[in-house]
C-alpha cells in the first residue's frame, strides 16, 4: 500500500489507523461516540490529505502531463467529499447512520483508492512512467 513518497505514505498510515482504531472499538461504542470520531477525525483528516495530494497534483505537473489519471483521481475525491457532506447533514439533522455499513465503505474505499490511484501518482512523483488510462 505504500506511494514511496513520504508525505503522502504518512498521512496514508494516520487514517489507516484511525479507521482500524474505529473498528477495533465499534462495539464498544455508542452510537453518538462513534459517529463523531468518523466525522471528525477519520472524514475531517481524509479531506485535509486530499488538499495535500491536490496540491502535489498541481506542483509535480501531473495535472497537465496525465491529464485523464488526475481527472478520475480527482473525481474519487470529489465523489468521496460529496458522500462526506451528505452524511454531515444527515447528523446533523439527527438521522440514524448505518454506522458498520458506513465504517465498510470508508474501509474498502481506502484500500481501494490508495492501492490504485495513489499508487498511481506515486509513481508518477518518483519519476516512474505511468501507463495511461483508456
Ligand atoms: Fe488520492
Amino acid at each position: 500500500m505504500l506511494t514511496g513518497v513520504d508525505e503522502i505514505d504518512r498521512q496514508h498510515r494516520v487514517l489507516v489507523n484511525t479507521l482500524n482504531e474505529i473498528i477495533v472499538c465499534l462495539p464498544d461504542q455508542d452510537d453518538d461516540e462513534l459517529a463523531e470520531r468518523i466525522t471528525r477525525d477519520l472524514l475531517g483528516y481524509a479531506l485535509y490529505h486530499f488538499e495535500t495530494e491536490q496540491g502535489l497534483m498541481l506542483r509535480s505537473g501531473y495535472l497537465r502531463e496525465c491529464a485523464l489519471d488526475a481527472a478520475s483521481h480527482l473525481a474519487q475525491h470529489r465523489a468521496f467529499s460529496e458522500r462526506v457532506e451528505s452524511l454531515r447533514n444527515g447528523i446533523n439533522r439527527g438521522l440514524e447512520l448505518d454506522l458498520e455499513g458506513l465504517t465498510r465503505f470508508l474501509h474498502d474505499w481506502l484500500i481501494g483508492h490508495i492501492m490504485n490511484s495513489d499508487v498511481r501518482f506515486g509513481r508518477f512523483l518518483r519519476g516512474e512512467t505511468v501507463e495511461l488510462k483508456a
